[in-house]
């Protein structure tokens, strides 16, 4: 099989990094990661779903470059960025003598990058730390960009910091391993970074889409390099959201209200409250006259042939009134001297960010949304 790899370049003056993606990388892990270590030796944090499917494979990459490995096993599931885990995964990588020359190996989803790339930030004032994002959600954005953190009890991702990866390893053929729902909630990352910045990722995803979800590996490649592209542009421009990153939102503030909504678990994965939100971001770009009706109808055309969620009618269960979710999203981080910020478009692949939005206009879509589950 010819090689199928791609690199990004991460280009943040002193912290630069590279994404790497493609499949197999697990097993070149050792030649990939060693040129960075004094000793030979690297601390991995994952969690039990990933460690019983993947952890072997891993280790042997690593051990093919000579490196040993000691490896930490959290629950999985959203519950672990916490405050606990948290502290368990710092005390484990002090107990361990992880220096400053010393790497942590970040493996897991976007649950395990974010804590375990928090626990590098503080442990010894930064330690370095690579990604080797295990979920499509956590390829094409989690891993990327430098944000870690864990949840207060208060909110999602409200403690944290900005620590970048040394590098970043996005085995594609890993993504093979997950549901066909794991990985369609990924998908709706993709699909955000075309309806963001790029009209012709968006009609490529059109075309590509069906085979990309069925398995075939260029495909993936091709879509996990394109969204790593733009995210680094994004972050390069604006590493710390002061302006620009905040894009990347699209979509979710009506994700947060839904997610919170729903209780953060299976009635809806974030992903598939992404690509809900951007449906109901379009819906209100075209109400306030920005952009077509075409575009939110295009967006919903292209998840239904994809299989995913699209409207408030496909959530199972019962959902706050259009106040109630109203308030969920009062609530987003993305609130700025109390005014909620939305991402909105002017068309595919032409969003901004912008504080202007009317409250009878919110109302009017999500009550039209509610309407809609009969
Ligand atoms: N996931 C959004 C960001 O990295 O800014």
């Amino acid at each position: 099989m010819t090689q199928l790899r791609e690199t990004v370049r991460v280009n943040l003056p002193g912290r630069e990094y590279n994404i790497v993606i493609g499949p197999g990388l697990l097993a070149e892990s050792g030649v990939l990661i060693a040129p960075m270590l004094g000793r030979k030796r690297v601390a991995i944090v994952t969690d039990e779903n990933v460690a019983a499917a993947q952890l072997h494979n891993l280790q042997a990459g690593l051990s093919a470059g000579g490196i040993t490995s000691e490896v930490l096993i959290l629950p999985a599931g959203e519950a672990t960025k916490s405050w606990d885990q948290f502290s368990r995964t710092v005390e484990w990588l002090i107990a361990q003598k992880v220096e400053r020359g010393d790497v942590v190996v970040a493996f897991g989803g976007g649950v395990i990058g974010d804590l375990a790339g928090f626990a590098a930030a503080v442990v010894r004032r930064g330690v370095r730390f690579v990604q080797v994002p295990s979920s499509l959600l956590a390829q094409v954005d989690s891993s990327v960009g430098g944000k870690t953190g864990i949840n207060s009890p208060l909110g999602k991702n409200l403690i944290g910091a900005f620590h970048q990866p040394s590098l970043v390893l996005a085995d594609t053929a890993v993504l093979g391993t997950l549901t066909p729902r794991d990985f369609l909630s990924g998908y709706g990352e993709v699909v955000k970074y075309g309806l963001l910045g790029d009209a012709a990722f968006f009609d490529w995803l059109e075309g590509q889409g069906p085979a990309l979800a069925a398995g075939d590996m260029a495909a993936r490649v091709q879509a996990v390099k394109r969204s790593c592209q733009m995210k680094a542009e994004i972050v390069q421009r604006d590493e710390t959201e002061q302006g620009d990153r905040a894009l990347l939102n699209l979509g979710h503030t009506f994700c947060h209200a839904l997610e919170a909504a729903t209780g953060y678990g299976d009635r809806l994965l974030h992903g598939e409250g992404v690509a809900m939100g951007c449906v109901l971001a379009f819906e209100l770009s075209a109400r306030m006259g920005l952009c077509s009706q075409e575009d939110p109808s295009r967006l919903r055309a292209h998840l239904r042939d994809m299989g995913m969620k699209v409207d408030l009618a496909d959530i199972d269960g019962d959902l706050p009134d259009v106040e109630g979710l109203l308030d969920l999203m009062g609530q987003d981080k993305k609130v700025v001297d109390g005014q909620l910020r939305f991402i909105l478009a002017r068309g595919i692949g032409d969003a901004f960010v912008t504080a202007d939005v009317p409250r009878d206009k919110v109302l009017a879509v999500l009550q039209d949304a509610l309407e809609l589950r009969g």
